[in-house]
């Protein structure tokens, strides 16, 4: 294979090769070996029809990104002083791993940069280079601290530049970047807007680079790292899609399944402005490499019956009947034979002998699902429902990876564990001290101040409410909290949890925090678990021997807390020992801030009265130091149930799901 650069850069041979990965259901993903950069022959499958850029999909986000740093180190060994090898850098959660990989390459196996030059895609404007979330001190962070690049070869937008000189600055970045001779390849992300940059909706084809608005949701999605939505900068400097276009190779990135919907119209939908990273549709040479995740509402992934053979599990029925009854806009029993035929299903009613089998096979599935005993029904004949019968009291734990999660996403099923006498355990991951407030630590510290300043001084109290106040005026807006500051932040949410646990029922003595270090130690974005964190998984997990586990993160975005509490979790699966619980404990897991689960993939529907929701939207509002929405939930909730009653099952008021978690054959 040879990497087509510019002249002179050809022949270097790259033997990398894409592992194969099996997924669930017996497809392949990236049916070829395959390399990222060197598309080769543009060979179309028919899964791949839909699609009108280059994707190549991946079990996760850490080969892929492997794969790919050894991709760019071989162009990096062949780039000389006389023709640096010039790369275009994104920032975000994205490209960590990828960051990572590239300093492992440079410390172990003596990858040097010095024949490097980067131009990063943008800055927030109105930002000091030395800004906890600044593009600069998150690249520094991330990549040039740890690599031999010369700091003159490091270009990153510089976010300080009045406004009045924005508009030349820009032109001379651009300019910069010519003199190079362009660039040789750029590394994007993808915004949920569909930014690439902060290239918004409605960027142009040719736009340049220069300052833009940054768009409502991804100034949302910025929210938590910068401790409010209203610290979020308004504007930012931005390369242009034009200045992307120029790029000899551009690779885009996405895991996680928040970026599932944008990708799938990114790559199979029409090129429009209004997503900016469906231009790239027209680049000659771009690729996306996708996690399953990600990667999961693209069609050979949302309706692979539409895109070839399929074998028809029962799995797979339920996802194509849903879909049909979607499509056509009718309740699963109301389907006939010709809405199979005229859908690509007509191969269903061949093997399963007509629309009216197929359709109450999965009314069934369907009504299967739901239950009103989360834990299992004592007595009951449990072969058809989500959970089993025995034992009556089954030991639960409840896992949140910030205290507000499991009650927001699963309070009315909490609630009903706990009611139908369930030994529940809630057990919080992390303290999620990085979202308080400090206004909130204020108050506590002003009131404490005033307590210990009365008529019988406690000096010892007023010391620290005054050192506490001392470290906020210090810090200022959005400086980094100290150690103290953070854990009386996380006192003040462990207190929340508790009121917010009692009103699902839980007493006091049930709620564990682990506070897992990786999340003391780190800063969104910035979060790398550790090996303790997973040993005092594992030991919840022995102490507390559960019948039934309730957890989150599984497709999160990889490097978010909630992606990385999952992985202790699994981690710590593996390297349980074999007591006698293991063996008889299901895991269930449920959606936080991510899509939510799809009607096909619902293993588990709690229905929730309104009464129940009402005492859910109670319980949330404990979480008075995070601003938590509570209405968000609950309209995720009942759109859940308007979901179900479309589908011809009974109209709920609202509804809690939840997947189980098959990760090996034993569980
Ligand atoms: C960052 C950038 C953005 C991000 C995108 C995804 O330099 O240009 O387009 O790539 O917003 O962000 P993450 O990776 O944090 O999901």
């Amino acid at each position: 294979m040879q990497v087509q650069g510019r002249p002179g850069r050809t022949g270097l041979v790259l033997g990398l090769a894409c592992c194969l990965s099996q997924k669930k259901g017996g497809a392949i993903i990236g049916a070829v070996a395959t390399s990222i950069l060197d598309s080769g022959e543009r060979r179309q499958t028919a899964r791949e029809r839909f699609e009108r850029v280059r994707v190549v999909e991946f079990a996760d986000s850490i080969q892929p990104s492997r794969q790919l740093a050894e991709e760019v180190a071989v162009l990096i060994r062949a780039a000389t002083p006389e023709r640096p090898f010039v790369i275009g850098l994104a920032t975000g959660s994205t490209p960590v791993p990828f960051y990572r990989e590239l300093i492992r390459l440079h410390r172990e196996e003596g990858l040097s940069f010095r024949n490097v030059i980067s131009f990063n895609l943008d800055e927030y404007h109105g930002l000091r280079r030395d800004h906890p979330e600044s593009y600069h001190r998150f690249m520094h962070d991330q990549l040039f601290d740890h690599v031999d690049m010369p700091s003159d070869q490091v270009n990153i937008p510089d976010g300080t530049i009045k406004t009045e000189d924005v508009y030349e600055y820009c032109q001379e970045y651009e300019r910069r970047i010519a003199s190079f001779g362009g660039i040789d390849l750029q590394i994007l992300g993808i915004g949920r807007t569909g930014h690439i940059g902060f290239n918004e909706p409605g960027s142009a084809q040719d736009s340049p680079t220069r300052m833009i608005a940054l768009d409502r949701l991804t100034r949302r999605d910025a929210a938590a790292d910068f401790l409010g939505e209203s610290n979020v900068p308004r504007f930012a400097i931005t390369i242009g899609v034009g200045t992307i276009m120029k790029a000899r190779r551009v690779v885009l990135m996405a895991w996680g399944e928040n970026k599932a919907e944008i990708l799938a119209q990114a790559v199979e939908g029409q090129v429009t402005d209004a997503i900016s990273a469906s231009f790239l549709q027209l680049h000659e040479n771009a690729t996306f490499i996708v996690d399953e995740t990600a990667a999961s509402c693209l069609t050979r992934n949302r309706c692979p019956w539409l895109v070839g053979p399929v074998h028809w599990s029962s799995g797979m029925m339920r996802k194509a009947v849903v879909w049909l009854a979607r499509k056509t806009g009718k309740p699963v029993l109301k389907l006939v034979d010709e809405d199979y035929n005229e859908n690509g299903m007509a191969d269903v009613l061949a093997e399963h002998g007509g629309a009216y089998d197929v359709n109450i096979g999965v009314f069934n599935q369907l009504q299967h699902t739901i239950t009103g005993w989360p834990g299992g029904k004592p007595g009951a004949d449990d072969s058809h429902r989500p959970e089993r019968a025995q034992p009556n009291r089954k030991r639960v734990v409840v896992f949140s990876p910030e205290p507000q999660d499991a009650v927001v996403a699963m309070g009315g099923t909490l609630e009903r564990l706990v009611e139908q006498g369930h030994d529940v355990t809630l057990v919080c991951q992390t303290s999620g001290n990085l979202r308080v407030a400090d206004m909130e630590a204020r108050k506590f510290a002003i009131i404490l101040e005033d307590i210990a300043s009365g008529s019988q001084p406690w000096p010892e109290q007023q010391s620290y409410a005054r050192k506490i106040q001392g470290f906020l005026d210090e810090k200022g807006e959005f400086g980094v909290d100290p150690v103290p500051v953070r854990h009386l932040k996380g006192l003040i949410l462990r207190g929340e949890a508790r009121d917010a646990a009692e009103a699902c029922g839980l007493l006091e003595a049930k709620i564990r925090f682990l506070d897992l270090p990786f999340y003391e130690l780190g800063r969104y974005r910035r979060f790398n678990l550790r090996e303790d964190d997973t040993a005092m998984t594992a030991s919840v997990l022995a102490d507390l021997r559960p019948h039934q586990i309730f957890a989150t993160g599984d497709v999160a975005e990889p490097t978010s807390l909630q992606a990385l509490c999952f992985r202790a979790l699994r981690e710590a699966w593996i390297l349980k020992d074999n007591g006698e619980w293991s063996g008889h404990c299901r895991v269930w897991l449920y959606r936080g801030k991510e899509r939510p689960l799809a009607d096909h993939e619902i293993d588990m529907a709690v229905p929730l009265s309104p009464i129940q929701l009402e005492r859910k939207l109670n319980a949330i509002r404990k979480f008075q130091s995070i601003r938590q929405d509570e209405w968000e939930a609950a309209t995720l909730n009942q759109k859940n149930a308007a979901n179900y009653d479309s589908l011809g099952m009974a109209e709920y008021e609202a509804i809690e799901t939840f997947q189980r978690w098959r990760p090996f054959p034993s569980i």
